[in-house]
Parts: C-alpha cells; sequence; structure tokens
C-alpha cells in the first residue's frame, strides 16, 4: 500500500496508515482492520462516520445545486444562519471553510471597531498557548512560536498576556493601551486543553473588562464549540455572551463550512464589500451543517457528549488518580486532556497498535475528541484501549 508520495507538499509528517471508509465511531484501512476512532478529525466528525441523516442531507443537496455564488441569495445559508441565531442568542452569521477563515473575519470586526472607537491602529489581546489557525493572521494571533517561527514578519496589532489570568489585562486597560477587543478560546485546544481555573469567573470578568473599555470579546469556539463540551457553545456553561464568535470543525461534521457570528453592535461594523469568500457558505456545506445540528438536537447528542465525556474521564481518573506520571486529567464533556510528565509524542503510534487513534497536543496532553454519537459500550473500549496504550508507554520508558 502507497503511503507517501513526494509530489505532496511536506506540511505533515503523517502516521504509516490510511483509511478507506468509517461507520460511527468507527474507521477501517484497505485491511479491514476496525479503529477506534478518540480524534473526529480534530473534533470535526460530530456524528462520527457515514451518518445516515448527513449523508442522506448532502446527497440530495448535491444531486440539486452544490454552488452558487454569493452575488445570490442562498436558502440553505439563510436556514443554517437563523439555527446559529436561535442557539448562540447572537444576531448574524457570516460563512467561510475553516476556523482560520472565521477567525479571519472576527480579526477583521476587531479591527474595524477599533477604528469605530478612534483607535487609528488597534490591538486585540490574545493568549499565551492559543490557537487561531495557521494564515498570517491566525498565525500571528496564536500563541505558540512553534507555530510561528520561519514566517516572520509577523502581523501586529497583538498584545499578548498569559490564558486564565484576569490582572495582566487589568494592567492594560490601566494603561490606556490601543485595544479594541479580546480574542481567546474558552478552552483552549491545541494549547492542551487548557480550562480556566474558575471557568465561569474568568469568562465574566473578561466580559466585564470589555463592557467597561468597549472592547469585543470574541470567543474562538472552532474546536470547544458545537455540543463538544455538554453546551452547544463551551461559554453557555457561564452566563457570559460574547459580542463575536467563531465556529468551523464539527459545525458541518466533515463537510468544510466555518462561521463567524456577531451580536448587533459587531453586525453593524459590517457593510456590502467589506468581507466575503467565494465557497462559504454555499449549498452543499450548508447543508451538511443543518444535517448536522438537526441531528444533535433529535439524537440528544449535547447530554451523550456530558455523560460519556464523564465516564471516560471517571474510569480514567480511577486509574490514575495515584500515578505520578499522569499530572492530570482536564475535561469538559468530550473535550479531554491527560497530560502525563514527560514528552509522550511517541504514545500515538502505540494507540495504532491498540486499533486507537489519539492525538498528542502541547508536547505532553493525550488529546481525546471522540464523535458526539459514542455511545456507553464505545465509550468504555475507548478508555480500555487507552489504558492499555498509556500502560505500555510508561512500561517501555
Ligand atoms: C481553536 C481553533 N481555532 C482555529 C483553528 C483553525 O482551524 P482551521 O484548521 O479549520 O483553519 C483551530 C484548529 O485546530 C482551532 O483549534
Amino acid at each position: 500500500m502507497k503511503l507517501m508520495n513526494k509530489n505532496l507538499m511536506p506540511t505533515y509528517s503523517r502516521l504509516p496508515i490510511s483509511f478507506e471508509k468509517g461507520k460511527g465511531v468507527w474507521v477501517f484501512d484497505k485491511n479491514k482492520n476496525k479503529y477506534l476512532d478518540g480524534l473526529s478529525g480534530i473534533a470535526v466528525n460530530t456524528l462520527g462516520h457515514n451518518h445516515r441523516g448527513l449523508v442522506k442531507a448532502i446527497s440530495k443537496q448535491a444531486s440539486k445545486l452544490i454552488h452558487v455564488s454569493n452575488y445570490y441569495y442562498i436558502e440553505e445559508q439563510s436556514v443554517l444562519a437563523d439555527k446559529l441565531v436561535k442557539l448562540s442568542k447572537l444576531s448574524s452569521v457570516f460563512f467561510c471553510n475553516s476556523g482560520c477563515e472565521a477567525n479571519e473575519a472576527a480579526i477583521k470586526l476587531a479591527r474595524l471597531h477599533g477604528h469605530k472607537l478612534g483607535i487609528d491602529s488597534p490591538n486585540i489581546i490574545v493568549m499565551e498557548g492559543g490557537f487561531h489557525g495557521r494564515t498570517m493572521g491566525t498565525l500571528s494571533a496564536s500563541g505558540g512560536r512553534k507555530y510561528q517561527a520561519g514566517f516572520e514578519p509577523l502581523m501586529s496589532g497583538y498584545i499578548r498576556v498569559p490564558f486564565d489570568e484576569i490582572g495582566a489585562i487589568e494592567k492594560i486597560a490601566s494603561k490606556k493601551n490601543k485595544v479594541s477587543a479580546i480574542f481567546v478560546e474558552p478552552i483552549q485546544g491545541e494549547g492542551g486543553v487548557n480550562i480556566p481555573f474558575n471557568f465561569k469567573q474568568y469568562l465574566r470578568k473578561l466580559r466585564q473588562i470589555c463592557d467597561q473599555n468597549k472592547w469585543l470579546l470574541i470567543f474562538d469556539e472552532v474546536q470547544c464549540g458545537i455540543g463538544r463540551t455538554g453546551k452547544w457553545f463551551a461559554h453557555q456553561h457561564s452566563s457570559v455572551k460574547p459580542d463575536v464568535m467563531t465556529l468551523a470543525k464539527g459545525l458541518g461534521s466533515g463537510m468544510p463550512i466555518g462561521a463567524c457570528i456577531a451580536n448587533k453592535t459587531a453586525t453593524k461594523l459590517m457593510q456590502p464589500g467589506k468581507h466575503g469568500s467565494t465557497f462559504g457558505g454555499n449549498p452543499l456545506a450548508c447543508s451538511a451543517g443543518i444535517a448536522t445540528l438537526n441531528a444533535i438536537e433529535k439524537e440528544n447528542l449535547i447530554k451523550n457528549a456530558s455523560n460519556q465525556g464523564l465516564l471516560i474521564t471517571n474510569l480514567l481518573k480511577d486509574k490514575y488518580k495515584k500515578d505520578k506520571n499522569v499530572v492530570s486529567i482536564r475535561s469538559l464533556g468530550l473535550m479531554i486532556g491527560i497530560e502525563l510528565s514527560m514528552p509522550c509524542s511517541e504514545i500515538v503510534n502505540i494507540a495504532l497498535r491498540e486499533k486507537l487513534l489519539i492525538n498528542v497536543t502541547a508536547d505532553k496532553v493525550i488529546r481525546l475528541l471522540p464523535p458526539l454519537i459514542i455511545n456507553q459500550t464505545e465509550a468504555k473500549m475507548l478508555s480500555d484501549r487507552l489504558i492499555n496504550t498509556i500502560e505500555s508507554f510508561l512500561k517501555n520508558l
């Protein structure tokens, strides 16, 4: 089986495996080996693989109309926007194709807002350990030098502060720095599944500072949104509402689609011609978004994410509560991070031998992002396979 091709730009260090098909939480390689998908294509396959409702919706749409320009009114876009506005209690949606594009739209809103406040060169407060994408704008906003090195000059206009530390932001506010927004993941994904210590209070404080200074509060929910944490959007574990929220990954359950959602104030900053996308919000992508949201509702997947996430977390905590090699287990719903005391990137290969797909982020954090359709038996299997994987890894240290 060919697992390399020099005609592909070497942007990824890929694992030596290729998949042919999937069903539910399972994916199959060409030799019919069956793997439990604990990663969902990095929080993408909300409904797992080959979901009947999704496949039916996109097949039907593909046979009617795949793409038309945003020069025209697109019915499916409108239906999906109505749903997202209702769920988020915000006011308008811009559709694009990915997380970084959704964030670019949010960054542009922050800049427009700054200019409206009379700031010539507005800054956005961003977080250490944050990740917002790979375009130059979002790369510059992201916290890791790992992603930025070699791509200088980076885009200016960001002030970086430690995540989950209100004091640093208060200091900036007190110095009358020319700021127009705070841009933050409520739960950091790539940064290591970092959940603010006092989640509700942290978000409440961010909201308060933004209100006091007329800054926009922008939540990047590209990874933690769409039911994954046991609420439609992670910030809904608090009473705080952002001015702008970005989504992508799980929204289309595998079809590329992103969304930047704004409240009334932020919506007013946009006018025709200020932003756009050729593909963004085309009928096919939106039909996947509609089918995904409908299935989440119909199959009660948000509650399921809470239940199965808790089950997996408790099984892992039970096993590792006295093991010094496991520093902490952090989770909200089906966004789960297991931090080891040592770098553990090779554990991904050990997991493959256990027929389990996982990922390691921030060097030491095993990340689980299984599909929201995972059932109790599968959640137990995932925990068992992961425990076997961690045990093999620790034994071979
Ligand atoms: C929180 C967050 N924002 C933005 C992105 C970028 O999304 P995309 O790869 O779709 O551009 C990611 C991707 O991992 C992410 O986790």
